[in-house]
């Protein structure tokens, strides 16, 4: 129940609207009915029999008051009259209620229209309002969020989740409002022809209501299955899409092929389990339908035959296509119900995702980091991923204007080192401060403000390369980003592509070439003017012709800055003013390139290990 309220509380802004599409509903419904009501003079006057009682009853115009009376009476009077003119007759009467019925189903089909444009707004709103609360919440979790959550999962709850969660918000108003008022309104209707055959019918609806409760009960636990499961078969598009370049070379579509197979038809199959007990719900409550129809045929029929009932033959038949007509929106309730409980999985599903907390925001008084003076120091700094110890008691300290190399074997820990000043991750043990000041004080927006990032894989956007320079940066001007390309070395090679800045560079930049994405990447950084600088192996994915260009770029980068440098070739690092060797998860040997060469331990191995 609170998950179903937290659906519907997405759609608050609208409520104002639920009263409307009441009044649309009972129109519609009134006139509906008032077509039905007309189906007994209609067949009067076919089968001849106009010697209907409410031919006598009502021979002058009624006084006017809000009844079925009014209504009725006034019809029969001008009906009487059209019978009565001697130009008319029966067939000037047989038109006058086709006109009525042609009108009366013409408002009724307006307001129902009505009544339908209301409902689509209020869903296509709620639904807005719940990507919206997604994506909001989604896009400022902390990084190890989507390190153990499956991106495809994430999609999956986005679309298809969301999608379940359409149908329940219009399942609901047509379930607890439209088809209820349908369904009273037919009832009252009914009454008032014949009470007796009503009372036969209200001991037959809540048996067979029990019995379709029973089949949308089942139906929730496979929802959860079958969500579970396209989630899967998304997770997998994904990473076949972004990784279809591989895939051909490897030769792997078979394998891929049938990894993608197996999910497919496990989905096939809760699906189809769960369709086709969705389905049954229909044919379920079309046979206790026509079970219901048969037995009040029986009874009334004997009542008519009998003349113990106050009906007539023709208003028999008219009660009964009106109890037909009372099964439809009965039938709707029943599916409304079963949607809403697929509605409550996927809003299970979807919450998780809306409550998931950020492991990393501001603390309560977090302080703005004005400027940077000193130093960035880690003190007895311990790191693990899920249980996994990665950094053992780092001391680090990293003055004001200096570069700092990070180099060791890969997997000792130097990305995960740099991941922690930005805080992309938290320390777990010991502290990380910048001028004395701890990381965890400093508001999350100032902290990141002060620092550039350039990582091995540029990370691009499908948008323009002025856009994807200035990224965030709103009130850059066309001057800034390209005095930073300059700077970047790409001013030249973006003037000749097709459009300059204006160029698109396609999903995660795939038009460029890998030193062209970087350099637009070091251009981001430029533009930024970051005090601290983070740079984690920014050349090792190029080849030398481009190594050469973006090496130059970023060392113009790093000049007057406070450098972290992670590099995969030493050569780059030779200058730096001080070298930390870092073997699994702690710092083995500290110094500049020469006094460490002369150590002769873990650099100097590396050192001849390198290519020159
Ligand atoms: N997101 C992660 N979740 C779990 N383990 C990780 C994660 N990232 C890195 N690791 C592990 O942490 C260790 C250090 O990785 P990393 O900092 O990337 O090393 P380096 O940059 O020195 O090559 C490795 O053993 C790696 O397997
Ligand atoms: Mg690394």
């Amino acid at each position: 129940m609170k998950t179903y309220l937290r659906i519907l509380s997405y759609g608050k802004e609208y409520s104002g609207l639920v009263p409307l599409y009441f009044l649309f509903v009972v129109l519609s419904v009134v006139f509906g009915l008032l077509n039905f009501g007309l189906l007994i003079p209609l067949l009067n006057i076919i089968f001849g029999s106009i010697q209907d009682e409410n031919l006598l009853k009502y021979q002058v115009q009624p006084e006017f008051n809000f009844s079925i009376e009014t209504v009725k009476g006034n019809f029969y009077y001008f009906f009487n009259s059209f019978l009565k003119d001697p130009n008319q007759g029966k067939l000037g009467a047989l038109k006058y209620v086709c006109a009525i019925i042609i009108a009366s189903v013409f408002f009724a089909n307006v307001f129902r229209y009505l009544a339908e444009r209301i409902l689509t707004r209020i869903r296509a709103g709620s639904i807005r309002n719940i990507r919206k609360a997604i994506f909001d919440n989604v896009s400022q979790l902390h990084l190890g969020f989507f390190t153990n959550e499956k991106k495809g999962d994430i999609m999956a709850r986005l679309t298809s989740d969301v999608q379940e969660l359409e149908y329940t918000v219009s399942a609901t108003l047509s379930g607890m409002l439209k088809d209820p008022i349908s369904i009273i309104g037919y009832f009252i209707f009914l009454f008032y022809m014949s009470a007796e055959l009503t009372f036969f019918c209200l001991i037959y609806f809540p048996i067979s209501s029990l019995i379709l409760a029973q089949i949308v009960k089942s139906l929730k636990k496979q929802a959860i299955d079958g969500q579970n499961a396209i989630s899967n078969i998304m997770s997998m598009l994904d990473e076949t899409l972004s990784g279809i370049k591989i895939v051909n070379a490897f030769n792997a579509r078979g394998y891929v092929t049938d990894k993608f197979d197996y999910l497919n038809n496990r989905y096939s199959e809760v699906y189809r389990s769960m369709q086709n007990k969705r389905d049954l719900a229909s044919p379920v409550s079309e046979f206790l339908g026509v079970t219901l129809v048969t037995g009040l045929l029986l009874y009334g029929g004997m009542l008519v035959l009998n003349k113990e009932s106050s009906l007539t033959g023709v208003q028999f038949i008219a009660y009964i296509i009106l109890i037909v007509q009372t099964l439809i929106p009965v039938k709707s309730m029943s599916s409304s119900y079963s949607t809403i409980q697929r509605g409550l999985v996927a809003g299970e599903r979807i919450f998780e995702l809306t409550d998931a907390e950020t492991l990393i925001k501001d603390s309560p008084n977090a302080i703005e980091i004005k400027d940077f003076t000193n130093q960035i120091e880690f003190v007895n700094v311990g790191f693990a991923y899920k249980g996994k110890q990665v950094l053992h008691d780092i001391n680090l300290k990293i003055e004001k204007g200096r570069t700092i190399a990070l180099v060791g074997p890969s997997g000792g820990g130097k990305s995960t080192l740099a991941d922690l000043l930005p805080r992309f991750y938290d320390v777990q043990e010991g502290d990380i401060r910048i001028d004395s000041l701890s990381l965890k004080e400093c508001t999350l927006h100032s902290l990141r403000n002060k620092m550039g990032i350039v990582g091995q894989e540029a990370i691009l956007f499908n948008d323009t390369i002025f856009n994807n320079i200035a990224f965030g940066k709103i009130d850059a001007s066309l001057q800034d980003v390209e005095a930073a390309a300059k700077i970047a070395n790409a001013h030249d090679f973006i003037v000749q592509t097709e459009n300059g800045y204006q160029t698109v560079i396609g999903e995660r930049g795939s038009r460029l070439s890998g030193g062209q994405r970087q350099r637009l990447s070091i251009a981001r950084a430029v533009l930024r003017n970051p005090e601290i600088l983070i740079l984690d192996e920014a050349t090792s994915a190029l080849d030398n012709e481009s190594e050469k260009l973006v090496q130059e770029a970023l060392n113009k980068l790093m000049k007057g800055r406070t450098s972290l440098v992670i590099a995969h070739r030493l050569t780059t690092i030779q200058q730096a003013d001080e070298i930390v060797v870092i073997d699994k998860g702690r710092i083995v040997e500290q110094g500049p390139h020469d006094f460490l060469l002369a150590k002769d331990g873990l650099y100097k191995k590396l050192w001849g290990l390198a290519e020159f």
